[in-house]
């Protein structure tokens, strides 16, 4: 009996010595021989084992890229920082039926570019040529860096790896780099998307820190990973702040790509996104909204939006109040012209007189009867034009 267990732990220390060292295939020969060698002795057992092999197998003939959607690896082994135990790499494992971000049609275009060149490898590599390895995603905060580079690993039907640059610089100095380089290596060998989102923080960090040396040892290995990323991963990095970005390291990417603060049709395809099934309580607001929100950021849209939702769902206020109240404290940082659009737009489709629409938006009674009553040409055609198509 004694014998019989010493030989099961050794069995399973077995395992786990080739589980972590991420030697999938001599875990399955191994898992192979102790199916046969339990088969008689511990036939449930063997039979379990054999269950996970098959699935395994089954993987693996998969279509390669698929593969990878269920790494061999759990999740506890993604790499963490000795002292501080933080993570520093976060993973997405999102299905490819994953709502697409709303994105411009150039933006779009680039993307499209960069999945045909994963799908289509070996046409490329038939021509002696590799997809794009990296990437960086530069733009305002809250336009869907973040969140493309999550819907760019799911069409591809591979993780998404985040590293977590705050989680890397807040260990002890001196271990960052070789922080850095474990969670680099990690994502390097499995197909996967790795993302260093706001890389701009280690630029961020140099210009206040004393340790300038730590830093610069910090950019090179980053450098030196940008250059010899495989072309198995798709290494990405984001950053609102180009400006602070290493030339040299900015140089090194294959591709930069612009995401912009919305323009007014995307803007208006938000509300009605971010407004889901309310859309039938607010959609009379549409181009009220889009007037107003112009200038915001997806993400600011969404939080209002949501803001929005949850007061009518609650009973708290009524979709008129949210937005008169709304329209007030925005109108302070719109331009002259978007006050008076935003006037003419309340004296047309609500039922405000002009005395409180002149108060919320601060445009004068005078200037908003010129504009509603005086028809000038140009201008009220592209008004009138919204409205009508709105109103089908
Ligand atoms: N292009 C977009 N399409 C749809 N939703 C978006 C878009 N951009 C931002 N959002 C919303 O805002 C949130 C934050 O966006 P995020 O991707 O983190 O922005 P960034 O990384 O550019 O700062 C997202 O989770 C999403 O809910
Ligand atoms: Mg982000």
């Amino acid at each position: 009996m004694l014998d019989e267990m010493n030989e099961f732990q050794t069995d399973l220390a077995q395992v786990i010595r080739l589980a972590l060292a991420e030697q999938t295939e001599d875990v399955r020969l191994f898992v192979a021989r102790l199916v046969r060698k339990y088969r008689n002795t511990d036939p449930e057992l063997a039979e379990q084992m054999d269950l996970y092999l098959r699935a395994k197998k089954m993987h693996r003939t998969s279509a390669p890229m698929r593969k990878a959607a269920q790494p061999a690896m759990p999740e506890q082994v993604l790499p963490v920082d000795d002292e501080s135990r933080l993570s520093l790499l976060k993973v997405f494992k999102d299905a490819p039926d994953r709502e697409q971000p709303l994105l411009s049609v150039d933006l779009e275009e680039t993307l499209s570019q960069l999945i045909q060149e994963r799908r289509q490898t070996e046409r490329l590599a038939s021509m002696g040529l590799s997809p794009t390895r990296s990437a960086i995603f530069v733009g305002p905060p809250g336009v869907g860096k973040t969140l493309t580079a999550r819907w760019l690993a799911a069409q591809l039907g591979v993780p998404l790896y985040v590293l977590d640059l705050t989680a890397v610089m807040s260990s002890l100095l001196g271990r960052s780099g070789s922080n850095l380089r474990t969670a680099l290596d990690f994502a390097k060998r499995i197909p996967c998307v790795l993302l260093l989102d706001e890389i701009d923080a280690i630029a961020k960090r140099r210009s206040d820190d004393t340790d300038v040396g730590e830093l610069k040892r910090l950019v090179t290995v980053i450098m030196q990973e940008v250059d010899e990323w495989p072309a198995t991963g798709l290494l990405l990095a984001a950053t609102n702040h180009p400006e602070l970005i290493d030339p040299a390291l900015w140089r090194r990417f294959d591709l930069v790509i612009d995401f912009k603060a919305p323009e007014m049709p995307a803007v208006k395809a938000a509300i009605k996104r971010f407004l889901g099934p309310d859309y039938a309580l607010f959609g009379r607001w549409i181009d009220i909204l889009t007037l107003a929100f112009n200038g915001e950021s997806f993400s600011d849209i969404e939080r209002e939006l949501q803001r929005f939702r949850r007061a009518v769902a609650l009973g708290t206020a009524s979709d008129a109040d949210l937005i008169e109240e709304f329209i007030k404290s925005r109108a302070l940082s719109l331009d002259r012209q978007a006050r008076i659009d935003l006037a003419v737009l309340l004296a047309k489709q609500t039922r405000l007189s002009q005395h409180t629409i002149s108060d919320i938006t601060g445009v004068s009674r005078d200037t908003i009867r010129k504009y509603t009553n005086e028809q000038p040409s140009a201008a009220k055609k592209t008004r009138k034009g919204n409205l009508t198509h709105e109103s089908n």
